[in-house]
């Protein structure tokens, strides 16, 4: 089947399954918050999402996952996900964005897709990569090639703010010393986050959502999936890739990223506007809530969008859990 077919009528209902997939991921980690227990929490998210998946009527492979396929049972890169039939997908997943931020019962996990014909998402390797992402406004006047500095005073500038009002979300990290050097010599607003930088890149174009922008380096392949989403939103995001050593060097050529300092754009990371994201909030985050769990019901939030046309859905679902199906597990 053509991979055009994503723009059919079909591309619709796919969204709303692809909403089910990351509910169900969140439902089944969720159990596992505060719980110190890292592993389970990861490990309930990848089989939840594995079996719902399993419903979805795509031809997928999984191109962003839980690693090789040496390394992880379920969901590894290039392990095929729907029925078989219909369009020919990229898949790319973390069933738990914030694995660390369940186990400790902290703000900002989600679990996570992003959907889009064959080819189309960048097969990004687990390394590092810099990364910049704000909202609409800055479309076409950041560079990941200028100081933190003027991208801060450009955010700023197409927002109408003072420098003084942009929150910038950076991960707490040694590596970015000198980002937050920086920020706090200039006066912004700074959030610093512990994991899980998807959810605010998201953020970035979610208007009231607090957050202006993100600056710093995180996982490729949470890179391509926060670009898939702003991609839908219409959003500015660039990455560079940041091996840290000869065998990563390697796989970034093996990617066909010969220039290692090339600036990958949003076209580079997610070819074209057929996309579809889905979100669902793990724990409360910048524009999700989290699960709740009421006896016998669950509630969940959800994001969805499409590129194709713009949309983006909230979803706040009540999952009747005496009338799940085996899919979802408690
Ligand atoms: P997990 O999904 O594996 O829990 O990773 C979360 C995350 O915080 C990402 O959001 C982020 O891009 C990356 O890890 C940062 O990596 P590191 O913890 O090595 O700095």
């Amino acid at each position: 089947m053509s991979t055009e077919r994503l723009c059919s009528v079909m591309e619709r209902e796919l969204a709303l399954e692809f909403a089910r997939v990351t509910e169900a991921a969140a439902i089944a980690c969720g159990r596992w918050w505060g719980r110190g227990d890292n592993n389970s929490a990861d490990d309930a998210a990848v089989s939840a999402m594995r079996r719902m998946f399993d419903t979805v009527n795509i031809d997928g492979v999984v191109v962003i996952g839980e690693g090789e396929m040496d390394e992880a049972p379920m969901l590894y890169i290039g392990e095929k996900v729907g029925t078989g039939q219909h369009v020919q997908v990229d898949v790319a997943v973390d069933p738990l964005e914030g694995t660390n931020l369940v186990a400790k019962g902290l703000t900002g996990a989600i679990s996570v897709l992003a959907v889009a014909p064959k080819n189309c998402l960048l097969h990004a390797p687990d390394m590092y990569m810099e990364k910049i992402a704000a909202g609409p406004a800055s479309v076409g006047k950041l560079s990941l090639d200028a100081s933190v500095t003027e991208n801060v005073q450009i955010v700023a500038k197409s927002l109408d703010k003072a420098v003084q009002d942009v929150t910038v979300v950076v991960l707490d990290r040694e590596r970015h010393e000198q980002i937050i050097a920086e920020l706090r010599e200039i006066g912004a607003r700074i959030k610093l986050i512990t994991d899980g930088d998807v959810s605010p890149a998201v953020a970035t174009c979610i208007p009231g959502s607090g957050v202006d922008m993100v600056l710093g380096i995180g996982g490729a392949p949470e890179g391509v999936l926060a670009a898939a989403a702003l991609r839908c939103m219409g959003g500015e995001f660039q990455g560079r890739l940041w091996p840290k050593n000869k065998q990563e060097i390697e796989r970034a050529y093996k990617l066909g990223v010969l220039d290692l300092k090339k600036i990958l754009t949003l076209n580079d990371l997610v070819k074209g506007e057929d996309v579809i994201f889905a979100a669902t909030g793990v724990t409360d985050g910048d524009f999700l809530k989290g699960i709740r769990y009421y006896g016998n019901h669950v509630t969940t939030h959800t994001v969805i969008m499409r590129g194709a046309s713009g949309t983006i859905r909230f979803l706040e679902a009540r999952h009747c859990m005496d009338k799940k199906s085996q899919y979802v597990k408690m």
